[in-house]
């Protein structure tokens, strides 16, 4: 049911867009709720949204009426126990604490992973090559996120590396709006926390690790013991998953649309193009929220101050009022204007990292293979803020 504008007042859906369902294929409820306005009150869950592109991108930088200071989840128990995440602040704070992720993730510190970030995908590419069929989520995308970039982030080398990756999409799901669904992932949350205070501790940490940087600044009085915690937190939830989802997507619409691939093969330096639209299309975080400090009007709508706002960027991603014929994936179009990574003050520190990734293994595979093709129907798993695949058959000549 769903009530349209009038006269400045929100209009309303009942659609359950965070039931497992729904969050298997959101994109025809999205493109329903933009319809409806320029913010709609989501009335199953208590919360506002904002799904069209012309709305979301300025509210991810208007700090100052979309605040992150009360969390970015949709249920209050998550925001309480993510207290000082580096995404659930405004500057100032936001400024001293982003300093330490920002060192870290410069491009020039990162580039210095290039060469290995390389030859790790030739000879990755040059093994599946060999294989023919191979699991594009399991044997592709996951290879170097697990070998590079959490050696970067410093967790030790032990054998719950791979869990990690599990527990960061059960955090994730933990940040949906409150109930079963979101509630069933509290153990994911709780062994996370346990490896990060018992596992993870600073002595433990790999030398000149992402996780010393933040430390150190601990050490210098920069930030608190707290917000350091919940930084390497940070780390093992957006570090790893979100670059697992965008390049694992973006190989499927490659098998899926074989046209696209011969473009990237006939000109590899569409490649970078190329996976920002797999990104665009395919979102790996689909959404976080806000909370309005004032009265907000949108157009001919106010959101009223207080409310918590879920800013839809896969929805954003999906308006046809920026991008024409938006469900298709189209490799030359090249947007460089994805809210995929964000926008403003918390716009993503790990682009410059998850992007050699992609290029790195898409521009392995586009010396070596001319097809890529599915091998059977891949699978995936609802989760409130993340979309990506379990699992992906793909076979390759
Ligand atoms: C394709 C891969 C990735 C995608 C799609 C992605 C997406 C995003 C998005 C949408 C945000 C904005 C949050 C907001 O608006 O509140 C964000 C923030 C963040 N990302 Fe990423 N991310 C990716 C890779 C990475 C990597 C590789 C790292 C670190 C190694 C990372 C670390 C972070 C951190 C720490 C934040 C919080 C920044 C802040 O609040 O100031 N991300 N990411």
């Amino acid at each position: 049911m769903t009530t349209a504008t009038t006269s400045g007042v929100v209009p309303e859906s009942d659609v359950e867009l965070f039931s497992p369902a729904a969050l298997m294929d959101p994109y025809p409820h999205y493109a329903e709720l933009r319809g409806l306005g320029p913010a709609v009150y989501l009335t199953r869950y208590d919360l506002y949204g904002v799904f069209r592109y012309e709305h979301v991108r300025p509210a991810l930088i208007d700090w100052e009426r979309f605040s992150s200071a009360d969390g970015v989840a949709m249920n209050p128990r998550t925001n309480e126990l993510m207290a000082g995440s580096i995404l659930g602040m405004d500057p100032p704070r936001h400024k001293a604490v982003r300093k330490a992720f920002d060192e870290a993730l410069r491009p020039k510190y990162v580039r210095k992973v290039t060469d290995d970030l390389e030859r790790l995908a030739g000879e990755l590419v040059e093994d599946l090559v060999r294989r023919g069929e191979f699991d594009g989520v399991r044997d592709f995308a996951r290879k170097l996120p697990v070998a590079i970039v959490l050696d970067l982030i410093g967790f030790p080398r032990d054998d719950q590396r791979e869990q990690i990756l599990d527990w960061a999409l059960g955090a994730f799901n933990f940040m949906g709006p409150a109930g079963d669904f979101q509630a069933s992932s509290l153990p994911d949350v709780q062994e996370l926390m346990q490896y990060l205070t018992t596992k993870a501790t600073p002595a433990k940490l790999l030398p000149g690790s992402f996780g010393q940087i933040v430390w150190a600044a601990v050490e210098r009085g920069e930030i608190t013991e707290q917000e350091a915690l919940m930084t390497m937190s940070a780390y093992a939830c957006a570090g790893v998953d979100t670059t697992i989802a965008g390049i694992s997507s973006t190989l499927w619409l490659l098998a899926r649309n074989p046209d696209q691939w011969a473009a990237v093969r006939q000109n590899p330096a569409a490649i970078p193009g190329a996976f920002l639209e797999g990104l665009r299309v395919e979102a790996p975080v689909q959404s976080f929220a806000r909370v309005t400090t004032c009265d907000v009007a949108l157009d001919d709508v106010t959101i009223p101050a207080g409310s918590r706002v879920v800013l839809s960027y896969g929805s954003a991603n999906r308006d046809e009022h920026r991008y024409p014929d938006p469900d298709r994936f189209r490799v030359n179009r090249n947007p460089s204007d994805t809210v995929a990574f964000g926008f403003g003050v918390h716009n993503c520190p790990g682009r410059a990292l998850a992007t050699m990734e992609a290029h790195a293994l898409f521009g392995a595979l586009a010396e070596r293979v001319t097809r890529i093709e599915p091998a059977g129907e891949p699978t995936r798993s609802p989760n409130s803020i993340t979309r990506g695949l379990d699992t992906l058959p793909v076979r390759v000549s």
